[in-house]
């Protein structure tokens, strides 16, 4: 069904967007929103955009609807990029990664500009931690992260696509959900995790985000300080 906050947020988005820059294309369904929008756009301004994606579905779903999308090293950097969010705090610190695409959409983040945020109004929330935090480890050995995960008290579950299939990211490596709702300091567990051998990436995105467009009529806009 089609939630309306998020059409409202990636509607939005659409006016942050200037003819001849380069766009990064998030991942879930509120960024879908806006790749569908931001193509119509194109077309009927006749706008000259190069894409870059954040998973292989964005990509393919850009190139389908004719955009320009081009593999991110053809790029030097990225002028804005917009993206969902599985949950976001006050100073727009937030967890990525429920749609596994983290690792890329990590990526693509780091080479941008500006990053946007495209959310409805549930993902809002005054402390992080009510959504699970996906960690992306490598398949081998991944045993051995999980018990690191649960000697730290995080409740580690492997994302499972069915019960006997473990879900496989767009970088061919499992997802780790883990519980961080009694973590209080998000920043020094994110370097901890990042530093573990076999863990490739994690959902926790720090001072990343720089614009919130929260889905509302008329949408709201939150900018970082
Ligand atoms: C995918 C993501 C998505 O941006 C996040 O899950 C939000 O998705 P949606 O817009 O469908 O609620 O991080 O890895």
């Amino acid at each position: 069904m089609e939630n309306p906050g998020k059409i409202a947020a990636a509607t939005a988005a659409l006016s942050y967007i200037e003819d001849n820059t380069v766009v990064g294309l998030g991942s879930g369904s509120t960024a879908k929103i806006f790749i569908e929008k931001l193509a119509e756009r194109v077309a009927a301004e006749n706008m000259t955009l190069t894409c870059v994606a954040t998973s292989h579905f964005s990509e393919d779903l850009g190139l389908k609807l004719g955009l320009n999308v081009v593999p991110l090293d053809e790029v030097t950097s990225v002028d804005v990029t917009v993206d969902g969010a599985d949950e976001v705090d006050p100073q727009l610190n937030g967890i990525k990664g429920g749609g596994a695409a983290l690792f890329f959409e990590k990526i693509v983040a780091k080479a941008s500009k500006q990053n946007i945020w495209v959310v409805d109004p549930s993902k809002e929330s005054p402390r992080l931690g009510s959504f699970k935090l996906p960690i992306e480890v490598l398949p081998f050995g991944s045993g051995h992260v999980f018990n690191y995960l649960a000697d730290m008290d995080l409740d580690p579950t492997f994302r499972m696509l069915d019960e006997q299939t473990r879900l496989t990211t767009d970088s061919a490596n499992y997802i780790i959900d883990v519980d961080v709702s009694k973590v209080d300091d998000l920043h020094a567990l994110g370097d901890e995790l990042i530093r573990h051998t076999g863990i490739v990436e994690h959902g926790l995105f720090l001072d990343i985000c720089d614009t919130l467009i929260v889905g509302e009529e008329p949408a709201r806009v939150i900018n970082r300080h």
